[in-house]
């Protein structure tokens, strides 16, 4: 169950461009939480109310441990990167779904920058063959992917400027390899643009694929609908709201409306 807890910093450092490493102790939420979820981290400097979500990278639930990575864009990135080992943070958590693991030919991962971060626990818990295909601005902003390797997994990368593997992105990288076999799943967690092109591959092609959605929240517990996303209900056949923050925030891809 979700609860709120006093998580003592255990490491936070710089792994990249305005990129932190954090690994937290929290005994109950580390217990609890499954790949894909994520916590909320409350930002106690005064000024910021609403905690700040952030997802789960690994969990070591035996030493109670959870790593996140984070990328500074606001105030309270900017205060979770200045925590040093010691410090204590109120987190709330696990929050959301997280990935439903299937077992299957191959697994494909597909993560696109700072939406990295979900799919490491996540390979870690996928069995068989898998492929890590990871989309990066550039060079200077890779993350995981010598820790992916570790797994076993073949990765690939790509970066928009070319400084580091096929110069495109992830979607354009997976057609040209002929990455995707018949009774592939895909496991994806990244921008918007780069959901919705997998997704139009995974149509294409048949193959199942679900999608981690990183919409802006406020309350992060359901009550403010801040969140909501456009998806087709195939029972009711019509479109709904659903909440990224307590419906996700993994969806199937041929359930969210991508254009709304
Ligand atoms: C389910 C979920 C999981 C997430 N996991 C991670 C993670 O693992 N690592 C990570 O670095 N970030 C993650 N994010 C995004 C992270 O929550 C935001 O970057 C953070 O809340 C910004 O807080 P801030 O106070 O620093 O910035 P703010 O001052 O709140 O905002 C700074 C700028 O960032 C924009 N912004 C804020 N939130 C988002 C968002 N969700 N998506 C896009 N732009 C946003 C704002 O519009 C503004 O331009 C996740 C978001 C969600 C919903
Ligand atoms: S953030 Fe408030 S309902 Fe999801």
């Amino acid at each position: 169950m979700k609860k709120v807890e006093n998580a003592v910093v255990i490491e936070n450092k710089k792994i990249a461009s305005n990129i932190y490493d954090m690994f937290l102790k929290l005994d109950d939420i580390a217990k609890e939480s499954v790949c894909g979820q994520f916590i909320e981290m409350y930002v106690d400097n005064g000024v910021n109310i609403l905690p700040r979500p952030i997802s789960i990278c690994e969990i070591n639930a035996n030493e109670g441990i959870i790593r996140i990575m984070f990328q500074v864009v606001g105030s309270g990135t900017t205060y979770f990167s200045n925590l040093k080992r010691g410090d204590i943070i109120r987190v709330l958590g696990p929050c959301g779904n997280g990935f439903n693991i299937k077992e299957t030919d191959l697994s494909i991962i597909v993560g696109g920058g700072i939406g990295i971060p979900p799919l490491f626990e996540t390979a870690k818990r996928i069995k068989g063959k898998k492929v890590v295909v990871l989309g990066f601005k550039n060079r200077n902003s890779v993350i995981l992917k010598d820790e992916f390797e570790k797994l076993g997994a073949e990765v690939l990368v790509s970066s928009d400027d070319g400084s580091i593997g096929f110069k495109g992105n992830v979607v354009e990288l997976i057609k040209e390899k002929g990455i995707a076999e018949k009774n592939s799943i895909i496991y994806s967690c990244g921008p918007i643009p780069m959901l919705k092109a997998l997704s139009e591959f995974a149509d294409e092609t048949n193959i199942e694929c679900m999608v981690s959605l990183e919409e802006r929240m406020a309350c992060g517990v359901g009550a403010c609908v801040g969140c909501a996303v456009k998806v087709f209900d195939k029972d009711k056949k019509e479109e709904i709201y659903k909440k990224v923050c307590t419906d996700g925030p993994v969806f199937s891809s041929k359930e969210v409306i991508f254009d709304a």
